[in-house]
């Protein structure tokens, strides 16, 4: 499997940090098959140089680099020119994760645009696949990517509506789906990764959050990833073995990873 999406800086993980990431890779009993590759996303300066870190440690893990939107009220110039240092220098795959979010508005929404916009035009130059945060900001992110002129990326945990998801995969993104998609009530995200090209679908956890059914309420983990797998699959009319072969190799793809 390839964990698209996780936080394994977040402090829910101080505990038992390096045992959790390690472990990965092997299978256990909410996984048989392990994990082969994880990408730990920063959401700050702070948390991305955390992430470098962690992928400096651990083979399988890859690291990404941005300022989220919660945090984009402290964002300075200067960020722009280490985030292009580490995007050159370090393990990391793409810039990320950037975005909008209209739901908390923890920082002011024209800052929030003008960080993002800032950190698309980094991308662009830099030819790096993005990480999109997209929460009750649709026009908006749209608005913003196509202005950028970057065709490759994600949309990370989607939540939005099918016609959506087409019209980002038109653009040349790939859509992921979290354990959010398994959750009640979610049958209109059920309807967008129904209708998901195979060649352009991701799955995720955004670890130590959005732990999927029958593990919600849990920290999350990359291994509990394979119950989203196994609901995509059922969703599909396909083979787990094949959501989970197909999503791996599009995620390769797409950060350039061997
Ligand atoms: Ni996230």
């Amino acid at each position: 499997m390839f964990d698209t999406h996780s936080h394994y800086d977040s402090t829910k993980f101080d505990e038992d940090r390096d045992e959790v990431v390690a472990g990965l890779t092997a299978p256990n009993e909410f996984d048989p098959q392990g994990v082969k590759y994880a990408l730990t996303c920063g959401d700050s300066m702070e948390s991305s140089r955390r992430a470098i870190a962690l992928s400096e440690r651990f083979a399988h893990v890859f690291a990404a680099g941005g300022v989220h939107p919660h945090e984009a009220d402290g964002f300075c110039a200067e960020d722009l020119a280490v985030l292009e240092q580490w995007y050159v220098q370090k393990k990391i795959v793409a810039i990320g994760e950037i975005g909008l979010d209209y739901h908390y508005d923890f920082s002011p929404r024209d800052v929030q645009k003008r960080v993002f916009a800032a950190q698309l035009d980094l991308a662009k130059r830099l030819g790096a696949p993005v990480i999109i945060h997209d929460r009750e900001a649709h026009a908006d992110v749209y608005e913003a990517i196509l202005k950028s002129g970057v065709t490759r990326g994600v949309m990370h945990s989607y939540s939005g509506r099918r016609e959506m998801a087409r019209d980002y995969v038109e653009l040349g993104f790939y859509i992921s789906f979290s354990g959010s998609v398994t959750f009640k009530n979610a049958q209109g995200i059920v309807e967008a990764a129904k209708s998901v090209p195979e060649d352009r679908l991701l799955i995720e956890t955004d670890a130590p959050y959005l732990a999927p059914v029958p593990y919600r309420g849990r920290r999350n983990d990359s291994h509990l990833m394979y119950a989203t797998a196994e609901f995509l699959a059922f969703a599909r009319g396909v083979s787990v073995e094949s959501i989970i072969n197909s999503t791996r190799e599009n995620a390769k793809r797409l950060f350039s990873v061997e």
